[in-house]
């Protein structure tokens, strides 16, 4: 049984999932949030399906010894290839993930009738077709572009940014299509995307609805904790609000100094301590659950 005080727990396969906390942090100022990072097996968007579910599933089997009254896979890839998957491996636990929140809002973007929707995300989320599922069950005359774009991620977890060549080089490669068929709105489908939306704004121009989905998966997660009776309000804490560093921790499953340094660019602070979670721990679990022998493998704080 979840309460109020519980935390979220929220998972990426690096960095990319912090736009989600600091979405979160911003319209649920009363939660606590667990942030986990699988830095050490990034990317998942080159990955398959078994792999990246397999991946999933042990770090929301690792998630339960915080006691999450909601899990929010901040991933676009995992949500993609393994939500449905995941939910069915831990019934007990509220999970949601990015896809839908995401189409929701390409949907809504555009008043056209058959608006030009441009999505770019990694190669496993393109393959995947979920978007187009989730946003032709909403807008079925809406048109759409779709182009994997594997190299951003890389670029952004070796901290590479806006005003980067490399950066500006393969946005204009990527986009070229999109912005010659003069798109209405482009979806940024993996939350990776956000830290260069001013160097993909700069190449689509004004005109086009740049999406991310962070903000409408905060919504949705909302709604979602009210619905179930475990929103945290005011009147739950001791005092008020504490500052958005200390309502959240973070781990990764290696280097965390690289957290600690780049995590800022993703929430405007940054975090403080995160705590190694080697993968030999996420797979002994795997052990545990077949009955064989575990060795011990400590977590550490950087
Ligand atoms: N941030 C992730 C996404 O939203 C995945 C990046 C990756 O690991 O390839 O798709």
């Amino acid at each position: 049984m979840s309460h109020p005080t519980d935390p979220i727990f929220v998972l990426d396969s690096g960095l990319g999932g912090l736009t989600v906390v600091r979405a979160l942090l911003d319209r649920l100022p009363y939660e606590r949030i667990v942030y986990f990072g699988d830095t050490a097996r990034l990317p998942y968007g080159s990955k398959t399906r078994p792999t990246i579910t397999h991946f999933v599933k042990q770090i929301i089997g690792w998630s339960e010894r915080h006691h999450p009254k909601h899990v929010v896979v901040a991933c676009n890839t995992a949500s993609a290839l393994a939500l449905p998957e995941v939910r069915a491996a831990f019934p007990h636990i509220h999970i949601s993930g990015v896809i839908e929140p995401g189409a929701r809002a390409a949907a809504g973007a555009s008043g056209k009738n058959e608006p030009l929707i441009g999505i770019i995300a990694t190669e496993a989320t393109i393959r995947s077709r979920a978007y187009e599922i989730a946003i032709r069950k909403r807008r079925q005359r809406a048109r759409l572009l779709m182009t994997a774009t594997p190299l951003l991620v890389p670029m952004i977890e070796e901290g590479r940014r806006n005003d980067d060549p490399l950066v500006e080089l393969a946005l204009r490669q990527y986009l070229r299509q999109m912005t010659r068929d003069r798109i209405d709105a482009l979806v940024l489908g993996c939350t990776h995307y956000p830290l260069l939306k001013p160097a993909i704004r700069r190449i689509v121009g004004e005109d086009v609805a740049v999406i991310d989905s962070a903000q409408q998966c905060a919504e949705d997660v909302a709604a979602r904790l009210v619905e179930a009776g475990t929103a945290a309000t005011m009147g739950l804490m001791m005092g008020p609000a504490s500052e958005d560093r200390s309502r959240l921790s973070a781990f990764v499953t290696d280097d965390p100094d690289r957290l600690a340094r780049l995590g800022a660019d993703f929430l405007g602070f940054g975090v403080e301590a995160p705590t190694l979670v080697p993968p030999e721990v996420l797979y002994q679990q795997d052990a545990g659950s077949l009955g064989l022998p575990a060795m011990t493998v400590p977590e550490i704080s950087a």
